[in-house]
């Protein structure tokens, strides 16, 4: 079997979801290695920009549609040896816990995608999962060290809201089309990324908008003690294709660092990197999900020889280096307080 340098040489990789903020990074990853790479987006939270690099090259096919239109999935889904499935419908905490309508479309998008690459007998799938499968039972308790393990999902379940819900069931579907059908699949439960191209929706990212617009009071919702791993971007990206390289048999693996970062310290990390004082206003109000919500990655650490790289510290300065560097006052004010609960 081929990995690393050759693995994906020549080989035809879609990527649905390819202009979202993830998707982006792993089209850039999988061009980077030789792959020629069609990408399904209807633009619904991608961006053109994500792509701009590579726009006109004859190594990207991009077509930005609908993958729930008649015959598009069926047709993007030709010649195709992998594929990786992020399209969805999603956002962060305020879309996921305020939305079930929108995420339950999941739900199809993920059977089409995965019963066109069965009849397209594409190689393999490897699926854009989420921490959203954990039981939101477990994960109420601050004080308590927990690190999620892949096997908690054996049930009883108890996902986070409809999005959770549909990863859960696609990771099965997935699972019973390798066993039933002989596809080969992977999935990659993603926790809380972060990194450049990230948006205001997610945690991180609203963070630093808050500091860039010097927020003052700088709101927090909850209370602020929701402890989290958020994982830089440039780990998810190598885990996901080491995913499409190693696992062929629907195993469910955690991307996520073991760090356990309470939202209030990082608030202070944002404070300090740059340079912003405020007045913190908690939001109990708003929407907060999990309260503990960490990763165990030993699996990963087995089965793909992955282990996250980027410590938060490093990913936050990273982040906000590239946000200061590349936004706009004014478009940020216009679209931050509609996108904290949008996507
Ligand atoms: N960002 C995170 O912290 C995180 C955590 C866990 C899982 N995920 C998953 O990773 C994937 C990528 O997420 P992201 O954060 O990069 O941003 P995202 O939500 O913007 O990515 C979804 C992409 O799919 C596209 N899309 C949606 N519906 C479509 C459809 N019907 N047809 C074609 N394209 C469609 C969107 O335009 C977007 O580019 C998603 O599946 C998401 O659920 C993300």
């Amino acid at each position: 079997m081929r990995t690393g340098e050759t693995f994906w040489t020549e080989k035809l990789v879609l990527v649905t979801g390819g202009a979202s903020f993830i998707g982006s990074h792993v089209v850039d990853q999988l061009l980077a290695r030789g792959a020629k790479v069609r990408v399904v987006d209807d633009m619904t939270s991608g961006r053109l920009d994500n792509l701009r690099p590579h726009l006109g090259s004859a190594k990207l096919d991009l077509l930005e549609t609908d993958l729930r239109e008649p015959g598009v999935t069926r047709a993007a889904m030709h010649g195709v040896d992998t594929v990786f499935h992020l399209a969805a419908d999603h956002g962060g905490r305020g879309y996921v816990e305020l939305h079930q309508a929108g995420p339950a479309s999941n739900f199809f998008l993920d059977g089409l995608v995965f019963a066109e690459a069965l009849k397209a007998k594409v190689k393999k799938v490897v699926f854009a999962s989420s921490g959203c499968v954990y039981p939101n039972f477990m994960q109420a308790d601050t004080s308590q060290v927990l690190y999620l393990t892949e096997d908690l999902t054996n049930g009883p379940n108890d996902a986070d809201n409809t999005y959770g819900w549909a990863k859960l069931m696609a990771e099965f579907t997935l699972k019973a089309y390798v066993k039933e059908h002989g596809l080969g699949a992977a999935s990659c439960r993603y926790f809380t990324v972060y990194g450049p191209r990230g948006v205001e929706n997610h945690a991180v990212i609203a963070m630093i908008a808050r500091a860039f617009l010097k927020q003052d009071p700088f709101e927090v919702w909850g209370d602020g003690t929701q402890i989290r791993n958020w994982t830089y971007i440039d780990d998810i990206v190598s885990g996901t294709i080491l995913a499409g390289e190693k696992i062929s048999d629907g195993t469910a693996v955690n991307l996520g660092t073991m760090e356990r970062i309470q939202v209030l310290d990082a608030v202070k990390m944002v404070f300090d990197f740059t340079g912003h004082k405020a007045k913190i206003k908690l939001r109990p109000d708003m929407p907060t999900g999990p309260l503990n919500r960490v990763a165990e990655n030993s699996l990963a650490k087995k089965l793909l020889g992955w282990e996250p790289k980027v410590p938060f510290r490093e990913g936050l300065q990273r982040t906000i280096d590239w946000y200061y560097k590349t936004k706009d006052r004014e478009e940020v004010q216009r679209i931050f307080a509609r996108m904290l609960t949008s996507r």
